[in-house]
């Protein structure tokens, strides 16, 4: 039998996007758009199920899906049966604990008493009684924000990703509660050959996010400075060095993070490195 797995997906929203983004970058097609709720790939044993993100990891646990792409707010609250496979890097965001901004805060006594709105009852509540404080939540499923205008509470815990939706709201934050991001999830109880597809998809995934982080680079420079420029450069394994026509002279091709990249740039054009040209890579397997 052919066997595939079922990756649930947020239908709309914050993960939407970046979600779908990925799988395509992992080379998986999709021949009908994702308007539908399920979407089967041409190329690959995957079928995407478009759901609310509150309700992937229950779905996850009852095997509807056998897998999920979800935030870790969202896993943390609902504390179903699933396992974690891998941190995604994106939808980074933080729930947290927000107040009127002409409310003077000094610390999180302030909040003791409060009507505290949120839709994280659950991590809001582990969290207050860690710190010892004592204030009443208010379970709302959305539009938190609004709450303490329209007199519903004094405070909200919402997750916070710019800050925008804070601040059209007249609200400032006050407490980091938990930090997250997306998550690959999965039944924990998958059979050999849906465990084997995972590892495939996993393997991709892994292999579009490292290359992510990192950029080709090449860059032409005396032979002389060769040396000098190989200790700025933190190459993978060894860089590449080519002779150029012009003689004394080589080209360096390597891979640099591309957070590094911004440091070392000054460093490398001191060391007499011209014409540097940085490159994004697609995929990497190392
Ligand atoms: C969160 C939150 C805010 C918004 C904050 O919603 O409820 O509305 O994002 O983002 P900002 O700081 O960039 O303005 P989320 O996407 O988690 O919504 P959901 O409840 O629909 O899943
Ligand atoms: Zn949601």
């Amino acid at each position: 039998m052919n066997d595939l797995i079922r990756l649930a997906i947020q239908k709309s929203g914050r993960l939407s996007e970046d979600s779908v983004s990925l799988i395509k970058e992992c080379g998986i097609k999709f021949n009908n758009g994702i308007s539908t709720l399920r979407s089967p790939s041409s190329n690959f044993p995957l079928e995407l199920l478009f759901l609310r993100d509150d309700d992937i990891p229950g779905y996850v646990s009852d095997g509807v899906a056998d897998a999920g792409i979800v935030g870790d707010n969202v896993i943390e609250e609902k504390s179903k049966e699933i396992q974690k496979i891998e941190s995604l890097g994106f939808a980074q965001c933080r729930l947290s604990i927000a107040v009127p901004k002409a409310m003077e805060y000094a610390g999180l006594k302030d909040i003791q008493g409060l009507h505290i709105a949120t839709s994280y009852p659950k991590i809001l509540s582990q969290y207050l009684s860690t710190n010892n404080i004592k204030a009443s939540i208010h379970e709302i499923s959305g539009s938190v924000e609004i709450a303490p205008g329209i007199g519903l509470a004094q405070a909200i815990c919402d997750i916070v990703s710019s800050g925008s939706t804070l601040m059209s709201n007249g609200l400032k934050e006050v407490e980091t509660v938990f930090k997250s991001e997306a998550i690959l999830i999965s039944n924990p109880n998958l059979t050999p050959s849906k465990q084997d597809i995972l590892q495939q998809l996993l393997f991709r995934i892994r292999a579009v996010n490292k290359a992510k982080n990192y950029r080709y680079i090449l860059l032409n420079a005396p032979d002389a400075s060769i040396d000098k420029i190989l200790t700025i450069l933190p190459g993978m394994k060894s860089p590449s060095i080519l002779p150029l026509r012009e003689k004394g002279w080589s080209s360096i091709h390597s891979v640099v993070k591309e957070n590094e990249f911004w440091k070392i740039i000054e460093d490398l054009k001191a060391a007499g490195a011209e014409g540097i040209l940085v490159l994004p890579i697609e995929k990497m397997i190392i």
